[in-house]
Protein backbone atom coordinates (compact mmCIF):
# COMPACT_ATOMS: atom_id res chain seq x y z
CA UNK A 1 0.00 0.00 0.00
CA UNK A 2 0.94 3.33 -0.80
CA UNK A 3 2.00 5.64 1.91
CA UNK A 4 0.60 9.18 2.42
CA UNK A 5 3.82 11.45 3.02
CA UNK A 6 3.87 15.12 4.18
CA UNK A 7 7.67 16.70 4.03
CA UNK A 8 8.80 19.92 4.91
CA UNK A 9 11.97 21.52 3.03
CA UNK A 10 12.91 23.81 5.58
CA UNK A 11 15.24 25.34 2.62
CA UNK A 12 18.08 27.86 4.22
CA UNK A 13 16.14 29.05 7.08
CA UNK A 14 16.73 28.73 10.52
CA UNK A 15 19.66 28.93 12.63
CA UNK A 16 20.30 26.20 15.18
CA UNK A 17 18.16 28.03 18.01
CA UNK A 18 15.45 28.86 15.53
CA UNK A 19 15.48 24.47 14.46
CA UNK A 20 15.18 24.12 18.07
CA UNK A 21 12.23 25.95 18.69
CA UNK A 22 10.51 24.71 15.76
CA UNK A 23 11.09 21.51 16.67
CA UNK A 24 9.91 22.09 20.53
CA UNK A 25 6.96 23.09 18.97
CA UNK A 26 6.08 20.60 16.33
CA UNK A 27 6.69 17.36 18.95
CA UNK A 28 4.55 19.38 21.60
CA UNK A 29 2.13 19.49 18.55
CA UNK A 30 2.35 16.43 16.68
CA UNK A 31 -0.27 13.30 17.03
CA UNK A 32 1.56 10.15 18.54
CA UNK A 33 -0.24 8.42 15.49
CA UNK A 34 -0.57 11.16 12.31
CA UNK A 35 -2.28 11.10 9.10
CA UNK A 36 0.69 10.80 7.09
CA UNK A 37 4.20 9.90 7.82
CA UNK A 38 5.90 13.20 8.48
CA UNK A 39 9.40 14.32 7.06
CA UNK A 40 11.03 17.70 8.04
CA UNK A 41 14.67 18.92 6.55
CA UNK A 42 16.57 21.12 8.18
CA UNK A 43 19.75 22.98 6.36
CA UNK A 44 22.93 20.51 7.23
CA UNK A 45 24.12 22.29 10.26
CA UNK A 46 20.99 21.38 12.06
CA UNK A 47 20.69 17.70 10.59
CA UNK A 48 22.24 16.03 13.63
CA UNK A 49 20.46 18.17 16.45
CA UNK A 50 17.27 17.78 14.76
CA UNK A 51 17.70 13.95 14.04
CA UNK A 52 18.28 13.10 17.90
CA UNK A 53 15.66 15.84 19.08
CA UNK A 54 13.19 13.62 16.95
CA UNK A 55 14.62 10.25 17.37
CA UNK A 56 11.45 9.05 19.72
CA UNK A 57 9.01 10.74 17.68
CA UNK A 58 6.65 9.91 14.35
CA UNK A 59 8.69 12.54 12.65
CA UNK A 60 11.44 11.56 10.78
CA UNK A 61 14.91 14.00 8.93
CA UNK A 62 15.97 14.28 5.74
CA UNK A 63 19.16 16.47 3.96
CA UNK A 64 17.91 18.61 1.11
CA UNK A 65 21.03 17.40 -1.19
CA UNK A 66 23.69 15.63 -1.47
CA UNK A 67 26.89 15.10 -3.27
CA UNK A 68 27.24 12.14 -5.88
CA UNK A 69 30.56 11.35 -4.91
CA UNK A 70 31.78 8.78 -2.11
CA UNK A 71 34.08 11.11 -0.41
CA UNK A 72 37.19 13.27 -1.47
CA UNK A 73 38.49 16.93 -2.98
CA UNK A 74 35.38 18.25 -3.55
CA UNK A 75 34.87 21.35 -1.18
CA UNK A 76 31.95 22.54 0.43
CA UNK A 77 30.09 19.30 -0.42
CA UNK A 78 28.10 16.65 2.04
CA UNK A 79 28.47 12.68 0.92
CA UNK A 80 25.66 9.61 1.78
CA UNK A 81 27.99 8.42 4.10
CA UNK A 82 28.05 11.16 6.30
CA UNK A 83 24.67 12.07 6.65
CA UNK A 84 23.73 8.17 7.54
CA UNK A 85 26.19 8.69 10.25
CA UNK A 86 24.52 11.50 11.62
CA UNK A 87 21.38 9.72 11.67
CA UNK A 88 19.76 10.66 7.77
CA UNK A 89 17.97 7.95 6.16
CA UNK A 90 16.47 10.42 3.45
CA UNK A 91 17.68 12.97 0.97
CA UNK A 92 15.70 15.36 -1.13
CA UNK A 93 17.15 15.29 -4.84
CA UNK A 94 16.51 17.59 -7.76
CA UNK A 95 14.76 20.43 -6.51
CA UNK A 96 14.27 23.32 -8.96
CA UNK A 97 16.01 25.71 -6.66
CA UNK A 98 19.18 23.54 -7.05
CA UNK A 99 18.15 22.74 -10.88
CA UNK A 100 18.76 26.32 -11.42
CA UNK A 101 20.75 28.02 -9.05
CA UNK A 102 23.62 25.00 -9.08
CA UNK A 103 22.98 23.94 -12.55
CA UNK A 104 21.91 20.29 -11.34
CA UNK A 105 20.64 18.32 -14.73
CA UNK A 106 19.00 15.24 -15.13
CA UNK A 107 22.21 13.12 -15.72
CA UNK A 108 24.09 14.57 -12.48
CA UNK A 109 20.67 13.91 -10.42
CA UNK A 110 20.76 10.09 -11.92
CA UNK A 111 24.08 9.77 -10.37
CA UNK A 112 23.22 11.42 -7.01
CA UNK A 113 19.94 8.93 -6.98
CA UNK A 114 22.34 6.21 -7.07
CA UNK A 115 24.66 7.03 -5.17
CA UNK A 116 21.87 7.78 -2.46
CA UNK A 117 20.21 4.02 -3.52
CA UNK A 118 23.81 2.45 -3.12
CA UNK A 119 23.87 3.58 0.50
CA UNK A 120 20.45 2.47 1.65
CA UNK A 121 18.53 5.75 1.86
CA UNK A 122 15.57 6.91 0.77
CA UNK A 123 15.05 9.79 -2.37
CA UNK A 124 12.43 12.37 -2.55
CA UNK A 125 13.24 12.73 -6.11
CA UNK A 126 11.74 16.39 -7.14
CA UNK A 127 10.80 17.84 -10.60
CA UNK A 128 8.20 19.59 -12.44
CA UNK A 129 8.15 22.48 -15.31
CA UNK A 130 8.70 25.91 -15.94
CA UNK A 131 5.87 28.24 -16.61
CA UNK A 132 7.44 28.63 -19.83
CA UNK A 133 6.61 24.71 -20.52
CA UNK A 134 3.21 25.16 -19.50
CA UNK A 135 2.24 27.93 -21.76
CA UNK A 136 3.84 26.22 -24.44
CA UNK A 137 2.08 22.99 -23.69
CA UNK A 138 5.22 21.15 -22.98
CA UNK A 139 4.93 20.23 -19.40
CA UNK A 140 4.21 16.68 -19.92
CA UNK A 141 6.75 16.24 -22.38
CA UNK A 142 9.09 18.08 -19.71
CA UNK A 143 7.89 16.20 -16.73
CA UNK A 144 8.61 13.07 -18.98
CA UNK A 145 12.37 13.23 -19.97
CA UNK A 146 12.84 14.68 -16.22
CA UNK A 147 11.64 11.00 -14.79
CA UNK A 148 13.18 9.28 -18.07
CA UNK A 149 16.46 10.48 -17.58
CA UNK A 150 17.48 10.50 -13.49
CA UNK A 151 15.06 7.74 -12.74
CA UNK A 152 13.95 5.02 -15.59
CA UNK A 153 17.60 3.17 -15.70
CA UNK A 154 16.80 2.22 -12.11
CA UNK A 155 15.70 -1.48 -11.26
CA UNK A 156 12.59 -2.52 -10.41
CA UNK A 157 13.88 -3.47 -6.64
CA UNK A 158 14.95 -0.06 -6.07
CA UNK A 159 11.37 1.90 -6.51
CA UNK A 160 10.76 1.05 -3.15
CA UNK A 161 13.20 3.64 -2.12
CA UNK A 162 11.96 6.57 -4.58
CA UNK A 163 8.92 9.27 -3.42
CA UNK A 164 8.17 11.66 -6.42
CA UNK A 165 7.58 14.70 -5.92
CA UNK A 166 5.82 17.17 -8.46
CA UNK A 167 6.82 20.81 -7.73
CA UNK A 168 5.72 23.30 -10.72
CA UNK A 169 8.18 25.80 -10.94
CA UNK A 170 5.50 28.59 -10.94
CA UNK A 171 3.84 27.61 -7.86
CA UNK A 172 6.80 27.66 -5.68
CA UNK A 173 6.80 30.21 -2.93
CA UNK A 174 4.66 32.53 -5.28
CA UNK A 175 1.27 31.58 -3.45
CA UNK A 176 -0.27 30.48 -6.72
CA UNK A 177 -1.03 26.79 -6.20
CA UNK A 178 -1.80 24.19 -8.99
CA UNK A 179 -5.33 23.86 -9.16
CA UNK A 180 -6.63 19.83 -7.95
CA UNK A 181 -7.47 19.31 -11.14
CA UNK A 182 -3.78 20.18 -12.70
CA UNK A 183 -2.35 18.50 -9.83
CA UNK A 184 -4.10 15.24 -10.43
CA UNK A 185 -3.87 15.55 -14.16
CA UNK A 186 -0.29 15.78 -13.63
CA UNK A 187 0.08 13.06 -10.99
CA UNK A 188 -1.81 10.82 -13.44
CA UNK A 189 0.41 11.28 -16.32
CA UNK A 190 3.13 10.76 -14.08
CA UNK A 191 2.05 7.18 -12.67
CA UNK A 192 0.93 6.31 -16.07
CA UNK A 193 4.83 7.15 -17.37
CA UNK A 194 5.98 5.17 -13.93
CA UNK A 195 3.59 2.17 -14.95
CA UNK A 196 4.55 2.29 -19.16
CA UNK A 197 8.46 1.83 -17.68
CA UNK A 198 8.12 -0.64 -14.83
CA UNK A 199 3.98 -2.15 -14.93
CA UNK A 200 1.23 -1.10 -12.85
CA UNK A 201 2.21 -2.52 -9.73
CA UNK A 202 5.34 -0.36 -8.66
CA UNK A 203 3.20 2.75 -10.32
CA UNK A 204 0.64 1.90 -7.60
CA UNK A 205 3.22 1.91 -5.21
CA UNK A 206 4.56 5.30 -5.75
CA UNK A 207 4.00 7.95 -3.42
CA UNK A 208 3.63 11.07 -5.32
CA UNK A 209 3.49 14.59 -3.61
CA UNK A 210 2.77 17.78 -4.87
CA UNK A 211 4.73 21.00 -4.20
CA UNK A 212 4.16 24.45 -4.46
CA UNK A 213 2.46 26.96 -2.09
CA UNK A 214 0.80 24.03 -0.47
CA UNK A 215 -0.89 25.51 2.70
CA UNK A 216 -3.32 24.53 5.43
CA UNK A 217 -6.36 26.47 3.25
CA UNK A 218 -5.48 24.24 0.34
CA UNK A 219 -3.99 20.88 1.34
CA UNK A 220 -7.10 19.02 1.91
CA UNK A 221 -8.64 19.65 -2.05
CA UNK A 222 -5.28 18.91 -3.45
CA UNK A 223 -5.36 15.84 -1.53
CA UNK A 224 -8.17 14.70 -1.98
CA UNK A 225 -7.17 13.55 -5.22
CA UNK A 226 -6.90 9.75 -5.73
CA UNK A 227 -2.73 10.11 -7.51
CA UNK A 228 -1.71 13.02 -4.60
CA UNK A 229 -0.57 11.10 -1.59
CA UNK A 230 1.09 14.25 0.44
CA UNK A 231 3.12 17.01 -0.11
CA UNK A 232 6.21 18.62 0.05
CA UNK A 233 5.66 22.05 1.51
CA UNK A 234 7.99 25.10 2.02
CA UNK A 235 6.89 28.30 3.36
CA UNK A 236 3.96 26.41 5.98
CA UNK A 237 6.16 24.27 7.00
CA UNK A 238 8.48 27.25 8.81
CA UNK A 239 5.59 27.29 11.36
CA UNK A 240 4.86 23.59 13.62
CA UNK A 241 0.87 24.96 13.32
CA UNK A 242 0.41 25.26 9.70
CA UNK A 243 2.90 22.44 8.89
CA UNK A 244 0.66 19.92 10.97
CA UNK A 245 -2.55 21.11 9.88
CA UNK A 246 -1.25 20.29 6.09
CA UNK A 247 -0.36 16.89 7.91
CA UNK A 248 -3.98 16.69 9.29
CA UNK A 249 -5.52 17.29 5.88
CA UNK A 250 -5.98 13.61 4.84
P1 LIG B 1 6.48 26.58 -1.09
O1 LIG B 1 5.56 25.66 -0.30
O2 LIG B 1 7.05 27.68 -0.25
O3 LIG B 1 5.82 27.07 -2.35
O4 LIG B 1 7.73 25.69 -1.54
C1 LIG B 1 7.53 24.46 -2.12
C2 LIG B 1 8.84 23.77 -2.23
O5 LIG B 1 9.71 24.19 -2.97
C3 LIG B 1 9.07 22.59 -1.38
O6 LIG B 1 10.22 21.91 -1.78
Amino acid sequence: MRKNIVAGNWKMNNDLAQTQELIADLKKQVSADPAATIIVAPTYTNLYPAFKALKDTPISVAAQNMHQNANGAFTGEISAAMLKSVGVETVILGHSERRAYFKESNELLAEKVNTALENDMTVIFCFGEELEDRKADKHFDLVQSQLKESLYHLSKESWKNIILAYEPVWAIGTGETASPEQAQEMHAFIRKSVADAYGSEIAEEVSILYGGSCKPGNAKEIFANKDVDGGLIGGASLKAEDFLAIVNSF
